[in-house]
């Protein structure tokens, strides 16, 4: 599918968004928006602020005021979309010896275009606010961060299966131990897994406070049958 791949096209493009917004016409039809989050927060929630998905990374803009404005001027979803593949694609380099610039294609094809469409739909929106997650604040810092793409935990109702259950794995640990396993992920590897699979950076990336809310929410929880579904 052609994307749009000039800024200028917003110009253009404007009287076509406001008949598609009249006639409620999805131009992502396409695009798996679930799925274009899940690699937002891995690909890109480490350097960018983005608050539908919850990342906080400060090495690039902060998206949603990158593009806040231009939303309100009246810049369309597609055209958000346009800008957003053509960054990835061609990142404009800012100055390529500098470790925080952009690489070019951290995803590419269909995942590309799922990125894109995401991003389109929630940079910038007024009042946006990522998903509720089960599990409560603790729960929510988990949901996140993408954790539980990879991890079964009852009590965040997720059933990832790259990294270890955690259910199982995390009986009797102490708050410690567990806290370390995220933030060091590859010091102690857990038995019959790999390591560099689980991201080493969530020391950077999750606020301190969260990250002992995160902490508790999983210490508390191992294990333990959940009440409700
Ligand atoms: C290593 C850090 C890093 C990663 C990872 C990263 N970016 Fe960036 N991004 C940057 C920097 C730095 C800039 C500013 C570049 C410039 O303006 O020259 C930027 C700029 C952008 C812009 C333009 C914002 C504007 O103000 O116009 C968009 C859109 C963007 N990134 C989206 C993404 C997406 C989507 C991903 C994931 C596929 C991603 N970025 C991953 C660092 C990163
Ligand atoms: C891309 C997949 C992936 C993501 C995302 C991920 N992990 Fe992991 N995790 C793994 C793998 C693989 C292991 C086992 C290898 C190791 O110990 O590093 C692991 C190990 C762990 C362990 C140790 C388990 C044990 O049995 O001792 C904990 C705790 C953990 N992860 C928590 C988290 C939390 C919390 C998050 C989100 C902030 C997270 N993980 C995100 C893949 C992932």
């Amino acid at each position: 599918m052609n994307r749009p791949r000039l800024k200028a096209a917003g110009l253009i493009s404007l009287g076509l968004a406001v008949a598609a917004l009249a006639s409620g016409c999805d131009l992502q039809e396409n695009a798996d928006l679930d799925n274009g989050r899940q690699l937002f927060i891995e690909n890109c929630g480490t350097c960018h602020y983005l608050k539908e998905a919850g990342t906080s990374g400060n090495l690039g803009p902060d998206l949603d005021a990158a593009f806040a404005n231009a939303r309100a001027e009246g810049m369309d979803q597609d055209t958000i979309e346009g800008v957003v593949a053509d960054q990835i694609s061609h990142p404009r380099y800012t100055d390529p010896s500098d470790p925080s610039y952009m690489p070019a294609e951290l995803v590419t094809g269909q995942d590309a275009e799922d990125v894109s469409a995401y991003v389109g739909s929630v940079a910038g929106v007024p009042g946006i606010e990522p998903p509720t997650a089960p599990g409560g604040p603790g729960g929510q810092v988990f949901a996140n961060n993408g954790c539980g793409s990879c991890h079964t935990f009852a009590a965040a109702e997720s059933q990832g299966a790259v990294g270890p259950n955690l259910d199982e794995g995390l009986q009797g640990q102490s708050k410690a131990m567990i806290e370390e396993s995220i933030v060091d992920p590859n010091k102690e590897i857990t038995q019959g897994f790999q390591p560099n699979i689980m991201p080493d950076n969530y020391q950077s990336t999750i606020e301190a406070k969260d990250l002992q809310l995160l902490v508790d929410f999983l210490y508390d929880n191992a294990g333990k049958p959940q009440k409700q579904k």
